[in-house]
């Protein structure tokens, strides 16, 4: 487990990363995809995204994201998971740029052969997907602002527990402490909800009523294996990561 993104180590060429941002990308991404986006894209910066909605003119692409929790001026809608499941999304392209989780995916896709995106709502279908390749197996936590965060963290203890669950794996030290995670937090709305980050959403919501939806953003989070939606790298276009 790389606690952050920074620490997923370059030299490990090949092998399967597991991108984790629970507090919201992969979450959304996620649920974008089991709404029926044809795919999601992780732009590596807004005006990428702008220019990428430009150039298609508009109708079939969507800008999602969020700076300090909400909504990117000019994009379509902000990161919110709760958002992205009010519609059916087949024919459009969802692209993405976030404060953390997207930029974490550019960052293992530099090394990894393999990227899927994983978060507690497809925890053990992300283990299924994962244990299907051969090779090495890195779980990365996004992370806040180069922080290491206990909602990431948090995921990531899960998603080791799902993967011990099915095959013969060897934790390292970051997995074991992970793992560990989840004696203390057996309810895991309760560790999103005592995070810094899930505080912060939570914090939100109180001064300002437009943003109340974001505590159930986070119960939305929290939910644990109710989605079989696993989004996969597919490639990368004009700087953008492709998902389907
Ligand atoms: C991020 O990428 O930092 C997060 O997804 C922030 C959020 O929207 O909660």
């Amino acid at each position: 487990v790389s606690l952050l993104p920074e620490l997923h180590p370059p030299h490990t060429h090949g092998g399967t990363a597991l991108v984790i941002d629970v507090l919201r990308a992969t979450t959304t991404a996620t649920t974008f995809l089991e709404q029926g986006a044809d795919a999601v894209i992780f732009a590596p910066t807004p005006e990428v995204a702008f220019a990428r909605r430009e150039a298609a003119g508009g109708a079939q692409v969507r800008l999602a994201g969020e700076r300090s929790g909400v909504i990117i001026p000019g994009f379509d809608l902000g990161n919110s998971p709760l958002d992205a499941q009010r519609q059916n999304w087949a024919g459009h392209q969802i692209v993405m740029n976030t404060t953390n989780g997207t930029g974490a995916a550019h960052l293992a896709a530099q090394s990894a052969e393999r990227v899927l995106l994983a978060c507690l709502r497809n925890a053990p279908a992300a283990a299924v997907a994962a244990l299907a390749y051969p090779g090495d197996l890195r779980i990365v936590c996004s992370g806040t602002n180069r922080q290491v965060s206990l909602d990431d963290c948090y995921a990531a203890g899960v998603l080791v527990r799902e993967l011990l669950d099915r095959a013969v794996c060897q934790p390292d030290d970051s997995a074991q402490m992970v793992l560990a995670l989840l004696n203390q937090w057996p309810d895991p709305l309760a560790a999103l909800e005592a995070s810094r980050h899930g505080q912060r959403l939570l914090g939100l919501g109180d001064v300002d009523a437009a943003l109340a939806d974001l505590a159930l953003d986070v119960a939305f989070c929290a939910k644990v294996g109710v989605s079989d939606t696993v989004p996969r790298l597919l490639g990368s276009e004009t700087g953008g990561l492709v998902f389907s």
